[in-house]
């Protein structure tokens, strides 16, 4: 049957997911499927039962493609789709609430505070340490994202990103020096981990989709046991929210001592050239009209 790749949308990852989107199509023809794109800033969701399609390939990033919103209104519409359900994408896309479920199951996540106005913004600096991080909890491709340096710093920043009307809580989150990480799952199994070193000071936007001296290393530097580790994190954090056999990402920080840590899970993946998703699917020896393939498959079980 026609299949709809849901791509565009209105979240602040808009041109990525017009990137992944493009890529998914392409794919998906190559392999024969009746693939369109469909864009729903500029057609209404409720078309897609009109014009027939059967299937959703959902690559919208970010706040309504990702969050649940374009979940639950496609399982009213009954039509089915691509990757997780409405509670695991409410819960992938909110960084806050998802560290408290990592939290509560024992898992290693960061030091982090939830800032508000009345927040004591020196404490916060002391008790993590600078540098560190201020991010809003929910955004994607490290939208922003900025690492505060100096003492003060923080709540000059907070300001600047409550007025920005950002998705969710921000939050505040230590520094780890020993090195940025990401984990790819399908089907209830984890593909190699990915080591990302951006030239920039961290893994932001620009190092992300803008710049082609970001180094990926997969298979990456960590050594058997904590790659095992870090598979076997990925797999808990992901099934944690809900993610059940879909297609997911679990990024990861590692300390100076060298200990891993959960930082983010998420639901709808890059799906770009330069994304992380393809490139270890591609290390696992599956590619990307493969992967591509599967994800679709996932969806008519
Ligand atoms: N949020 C971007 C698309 C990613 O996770 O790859
Ligand atoms: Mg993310």
């Amino acid at each position: 049957g026609k299949v709809a790749v849901l791509m565009g949308g209105f979240s602040s990852e808009r041109e990525v997911s017009l990137n992944s989107g493009a890529a998914i199509l392409a794919a998906l023809k190559s392999k024969g499927v009746d693939a369109h794109a469909f864009d729903p800033k500029e057609t209404d969701l409720s078309e897609l039962k009109t014009q027939g399609f059967q299937a959703a390939f959902n690559t919208l990033h970010g706040s309504y493609g990702e969050d649940g919103t374009v979940q639950g209104a496609l399982e009213a519409l009954g039509v089915r789709y691509t990757g997780c359900g409405v509670l695991a994408s409410a819960l992938g896309m909110d960084k806050y609430r998802s560290k408290l479920l990592w939290q509560a199951l024992g898992l290693p996540i960061p030091p982090f505070a939830v800032l508000r106005d009345d927040s004591d913004f020196a404490k916060v600096e002391q008790e993590l340490g600078l540098p560190l991080f201020i991010k809003p909890a929910a955004e994607g491709s490290s939208v922003g994202v900025h690492k505060i340096k100096q003492a003060g710093e923080l709540q000059q920043k907070y300001r600047e990103l409550r007025a920005q009307n950002l998705h969710g809580e921000i939050l505040a989150e230590q520094f780890m020096s020993g090195g940025e990480y990401t984990c790819g799952v399908i089907n209830r199994q984890a593909l190699p981990s990915i080591r990302i070193i951006p030239a920039n000071e961290f893994y932001d936007y620009e190092a992300k989709y803008q710049r082609d001296d970001t180094v990926y290393m997969c298979p990456s530097d960590l050594n058997d046991e904590d790659e095992k580790l870090m598979r076997n994190l990925a797999l808990q954090a992901f099934a944690a929210i809900g993610g059940g056999n879909n297609c997911g990402r679990v990024d990861f920080l590692k300390d100076a001592d060298g200990k891993l840590y959960i930082l983010e899970s998420n639901t709808l993946p890059g799906m770009t050239d330069h994304s992380l998703i393809p490139k270890a699917a591609k290390q696992a020896g599956i590619e990307f009209a493969d992967l591509c393939i599967q994800i679709l498959k996932i969806a008519y079980e």
